[in-house]
């Protein structure tokens, strides 16, 4: 798929502001602060239905106007196709894709799919297993409605739960009223679990190979999906996930919150057979997250069989030359939409300039 055009309507520092974009490479050029990631987290609302940078949604409207409006046009198997996103200053979002309303905002999720790489993303291996679960979580999201709805319902439950778990701990009462949020929790959570295995699964050939050539074959990355739960099929992963939560009954009685569950699960990342988490580089962590991500394009392709919007935020500065190359080769084949502060490369591209004046 890919972006024909984006218009703005008092987007950030966008007043109005029509930018059309080509297949292929595309370079966002500007000086510091003159709304270069305003434009890339423009794409990845209409995409994604919030912003990778703030949960607050009034931020991104400008600064004393009322409302704001993003129009994405693009082109999806032939098909052109517009998502129209707008907020006002209630914080109200209307989101309409070609002419028709949605009811919900996450509605939006798998029009347009997004793959996101700025610097935060390069903390992917060192950071909390929170980022390497939303990596997944977003990634999943955008290509199964039955993940976003399955983690929606769970993070809702683990919440009541926990809650459940502080106001009502003294009572007799508490196994019996955590009961039924267990069975539901052990339902949702086994769709969650066996898709992000499905997931890791697909992920790691694809990132191994990546990251082998980046780093000339000396190192051999493998991944695996860290889970208390076996792999194994749903009704399995069900049943075993419902007893650990009742077996850690009162374990989490005394803890306050739920100590068991897809909610703490983490992605295992290794480097010639040594933990990356805890001992990769820097240059190390960077080709990690670069591999990673590039894998993420290969894993929508072959799910919904179109190639994501990929959308780079200032990385190429943090890249060195044999990492930039590569990244510049493995973007050809898509659409591309880089921000810099100067490019020289020598790359058939499409140039965009920026400008705050
Ligand atoms: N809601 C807003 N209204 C108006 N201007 C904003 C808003 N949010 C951010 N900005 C301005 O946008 C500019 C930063 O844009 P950004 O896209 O981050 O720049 P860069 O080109 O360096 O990536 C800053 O000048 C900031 O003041
Ligand atoms: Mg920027």
């Amino acid at each position: 798929m890919h972006i024909e055009s984006v218009t703005l309507k008092n987007f950030r520092n966008y007043e109005t502001r029509t930018v059309e974009f080509k297949d292929g490479l595309n370079i966002v050029i500007g000086k510091n602060a003159s709304g270069k990631t305003n434009l890339l987290e423009s794409v990845y609302v209409a995409g994604i239905g919030r912003s990778p940078r703030t949960n607050k949604y009034k931020e991104m409207i400008k600064w004393g106007s009322d409302y704001a409006y993003i129009k994405v046009i693009l082109k999806k198997n032939k098909t052109t196709h517009t998502i129209e996103y707008s907020i006002d200053n209630q914080d109200k979002k209307r989101i309409a894709i070609d002419g028709i309303p949605l009811v919900r905002l996450s509605e939006i999720l798998g029009m347009l799919n997004i793959v996101f790489f700025s610097p935060d993303e390069m903390k992917l291996v060192k950071e909390s297993p929170v980022e390497r679960r939303k990596f997944m979580d977003i990634s999943l999201s955008q290509q199964n409605k039955n993940y976003f709805n399955a983690l929606s319902k769970y993070n809702n439950i683990i919440a009541q739960r926990n809650k459940l778990l502080k106001e009502q701990k003294d009572s007799p009462a508490l196994k019996e009223m955590l009961y039924g949020w267990d069975v539901q929790l052990a339902d949702y959570g086994s769709i969650i679990i066996s898709k992000r295995y499905e997931f890791v699964d697909k992920i790691k050939v694809f990132a191994n190979k990546m990251h082998s050539e980046i780093s000339e074959n000396r190192e051999n990355l493998t991944l695996e999906y860290e889970c208390d739960v076996p792999c194994q099929d749903i009704e399995n992963i069900k049943n075993i996930f419902f007893k650990k939560l009742q077996d850690n009954y009162e374990k989490d009685v005394s803890l306050q919150y739920t100590s068991f569950g897809c909610h703490r699960d983490d992605i295992a990342i290794k480097i010639n057979n040594t933990d990356a988490r805890k001992f990769a580089s820097q240059g190390q962590q960077r080709t990690v997250a670069l591999s990673l991500k590039l894998a993420e394009i290969y894993f929508f392709e072959s799910e919904t069989g179109e190639k994501p919007v990929l959308l780079l935020d200032d990385v190429l500065s943090e890249l060195d030359g044999g990492r930039r190359k590569k990244l510049m080769e493995l973007s050809m084949g898509l659409q591309t939409l880089i921000t810099c502060t100067d490019f020289d490369e020598d790359v058939n591209h499409n140039l965009i300039r920026i400008s705050n004046d």
